[in-house]
């Protein structure tokens, strides 16, 4: 297991964005719905797309990854089940039931299980999936079904916190295939969801409205394969835009879509650092003295529960109170215990934070506990004065494709070791 030390720094330079974790895993799920092969760009190379991979390979895929460009074609073996092994590691694996179901007409998937992040069911996503016709049960910890025929209906996919951006991903995905019209209303609107969409029609389906509330699909007997680029990751940008607002440092950014990231860079604004969008490139001016702001995490296009624990990290150092409104996963909330150990000022009350600026943080042993708490320490690092050593690094590796090695040409003062 590694760990990370990370000593006060201030960045300089341009850093520039990788292809999006949470767009490549159900992409790369998609292409269960061919035998066609199909060619995949700009793929990050972090650990959940590993895994994926191996959920793939154990499913009769074959893929081969060369830096930038990942080809994924069928062996004969059409296995459908995904096991626990697998799937405990990343609940994203989850999201092969639907594809599964789609085209194999059976899918022996393990239930994710817990999350250090708070609950997170899956019955948005068999609810969908049923009324599209899968029959399903659960069992000895697998959701369990057969799907002899889909067939397109009108699915209503709001659940107590809104939309589901997988849920949503594992009904489309089926209903590419399913007989007839489908209508999925309360759609997650994320623009991975988009990008999924953009894959899936390049496979051959018929798909209208992805990024809205409302898609509609039209089923189609067969998909065919596919080369697609995946959009740049949205929340890799916002950790940069909020390592830059902590440790005020001046940065590019590059390969970001600016309108992925339109609640960001307002907060970003609030927060007092001047901004100058070019095309695909963010320059970020920040602040002297950081000003306050109250945040509340809400589907997109509001602010991103993903970037909640980096931009607590800046507002540990604002000349004021903020108060962080979590509203996606209430109880995301296990860097608090961590900053405070740093000397942040935070009280944390059910989905509420309460953060108390202060003028310094100081290093000490922490422990990272999923991926973007990582992210939100190394940040804390890297504004600490004394050595920070993070504890548990193979979090941040799941969703950040070494990103010290990112960091360390813009001055991060940041090194890997052996725990
Ligand atoms: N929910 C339900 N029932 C369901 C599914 C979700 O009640 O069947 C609830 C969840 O408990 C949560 C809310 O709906 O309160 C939204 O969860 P969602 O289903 O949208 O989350 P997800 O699809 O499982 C994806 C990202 C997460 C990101 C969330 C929210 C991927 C691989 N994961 O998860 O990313 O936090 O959307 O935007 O796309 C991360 O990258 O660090 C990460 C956790």
């Amino acid at each position: 297991m590694d760990k990370f030390v990370v000593h006060k720094s201030s960045l300089k330079g341009e850093f520039v964005v990788s292809g999006a974790k949470n767009a490549s895993l159900p992409i790369m799920a998609a292409t269960l719905l061919t035998d066609d092969e199909c060619i995949l760009h700009n793929i990050p190379d972090v650990s959940d797309v590993r895994t994926m991979v191996r959920i793939l390979e154990n499913l009769g895929k074959v893929v081969q990854w060369t830096p930038g460009t990942m080809r994924i074609r069928s062996r004969r073996l059409r296995n459908y089940v995904a096991p626990y092994r697998l799937v405990r590691t990343m609940r994203a694996s989850f999201c092969v039931l639907g594809p599964l179901l789609a085209k194999r007409k059976k899918a022996k998937v393990s239930l994710p299980g817990g999350c250090v992040i708070g609950s997170r069911p899956v019955d948005l996503h068999l609810k969908g999936l049923s009324q599209l016709g899968a029959e399903l049960i659960v069992e000895n910890g697998y959701c369990v079904g057969s799907a002899a025929g889909l067939a397109g209906t009108h699915i209503f996919l709001g659940g107590h916190f809104g939309s589901s951006v997988l849920g949503t991903a594992n009904v489309l995905m089926a209903a590419t295939l399913a007989a007839g019209e489908t209508l999925i209303e309360y759609s997650a609107c994320e623009p991975e969801i988009v990008d999924l969409g953009v894959f899936l029609k390049k496979m051959g389906a018929d798909i209208t409205g992805e990024g809205t509330p409302l898609i509609r699909v039209n089923g189609k007997r067969q998909l065919h394969g596919a080369e697609h680029t995946v959009i740049s990751d949205r929340i890799e940008a916002g950790t940069l835009i909020a390592a830059s607002l902590a440790t005020r440092s001046a940065l590019t950014i590059k390969n970001i879509y600016p309108l992925h990231i339109t609640s960001v860079l307002e907060c970003a604004r609030r927060m007092g650092a001047v901004l100058r969008l070019k095309r695909n490139s963010l320059s970020i001016k920040p602040p002297r003295r950081l000003h306050p702001v109250n945040i509340t995490t809400l589907p997109f296009p509001g602010f991103p529960t993903d970037l909640q624990a980096q931009f607590m990290v800046a507002l540990c150092l604002a000349d004021g109170v903020s108060l962080i409104t979590e509203k996606i996963f209430p109880d995301r909330f296990m860097h608090v215990a961590e900053l405070q150990r740093m000397g942040a000022r935070i009280s944390r009350s059910g989905p509420y934070a309460i953060i108390e600026g202060t003028r310094s943080m100081y290093g000490a042993e922490v422990m990272a506990s999923d991926l973007r708490a990582s992210a939100a320490l190394v940040i804390a690092g890297m504004v600490a004065h004394g050595d920070t050593e993070i504890l548990r690094i193979y979090h941040l590796d799941r969703g950040y494709g070494r990103l010290e090695e990112k960091l360390k040409p813009l001055g991060a003062k940041i090194k890997r070791e052996k725990q």
